[in-house]
């Protein structure tokens, strides 16, 4: 991997379905996703190496009165292929910016995209482009943050940025308690014992064992990931303290 002389030569960026729906109540907002890449390939510009993963709330969400009763397995599977829109509305974001990407899915399917191969990811990285990892962990019962956590840990990411509403951990939910607290750094005990709801504990353990940071930061600030991506800016950082 070439090195930088930036604090993370590899990142991870985990991005909720959620924020991809902007001010709508579901689905993607255009001008979000177009915002977003081009934060995306303002940290690429600077010389890291990133690929992402997304989750799928905002497709869900339109759909979540027929997911109801459902099987888990069933509307598990329902969230990847959510996923999948996802990965390629971004993908097809960043190339409109010029930015190379590849969308890799834990499922196969070969028509719409790549199938997940670890060393081909990181030879897609090596060569700038941005790799999107689609379809989560490819298995029923792990979230997409988990797939993140997992995939960070495959390519060797210096670190998981994860982007939330918010622009770090709190020890309560900042939007409903004025007096919420902010935390700069925590461990990763911190967040299991505290159950500070960062990522679910699944993720938090291999991000722990696989010794990777976690940065939480706003994606809803403009040129919040290029800040986050040279330890800039405002956030929360879960490490081994
Ligand atoms: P290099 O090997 O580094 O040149 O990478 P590359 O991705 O440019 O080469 P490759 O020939 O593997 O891919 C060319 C294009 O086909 C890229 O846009 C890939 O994303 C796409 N591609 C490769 N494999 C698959 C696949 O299994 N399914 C789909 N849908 N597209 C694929």
């Amino acid at each position: 991997m070439a090195k930088t002389n930036l604090p993370f030569n590899r990142v991870l960026l985990k991005i909720s379905g959620e924020v991809l729906m902007g001010q709508q109540e579901f689905g993607l907002e255009s001008k979000t996703v177009q915002r977003i890449a081009r934060d995306v390939k303002e940290a690429v510009d600077l010389g890291v190496q990133v690929c992402i993963a997304v989750g799928a709330g905002n497709i869900f969400r339109g759909v979540s009165g027929a997911a109801d009763g459902m099987d888990r397995t069933t509307a598990d599977h329902m969230g990847m292929l959510g996923i999948v829109i996802n990965a390629l509305c971004l993908q097809n974001a960043l190339e409109n910016l010029g930015v190379d990407t590849r969308v890799q899915s834990g499922i196969q399917m070969n028509q719409i995209c790549e199938p997940y191969i670890r060393r081909k990811a990181i030879r897609h990285m090596d060569k700038g482009r941005v790799v999107i990892f689609a379809a989560g962990t490819g298995n029923p019962y792990f979230t997409s943050d988990t797939a993140a956590a997992l995939r960070a840990s495959e390519m060797n990411c210096d670190a998981i940025i994860k982007g939330t509403k918010v622009d770090g951990i709190y020890d309560k939910d900042p939007m409903k308690h004025k007096d919420a607290v902010k935390f700069d750094r925590l461990s990763y005990m911190d967040v299991l014992t505290k159950d500070l709801k960062v990522m679910d504990a699944t993720a938090i353990s291999l991000a722990r064992e696989n010794n990777i940071p976690i940065m939480v930061f706003s994606i809803k600030e403009e040129g919040g990931f290029k800040h986050a991506v040279q330890k800039q800016g405002k956030f929360t950082i879960v490490d081994n303290g």
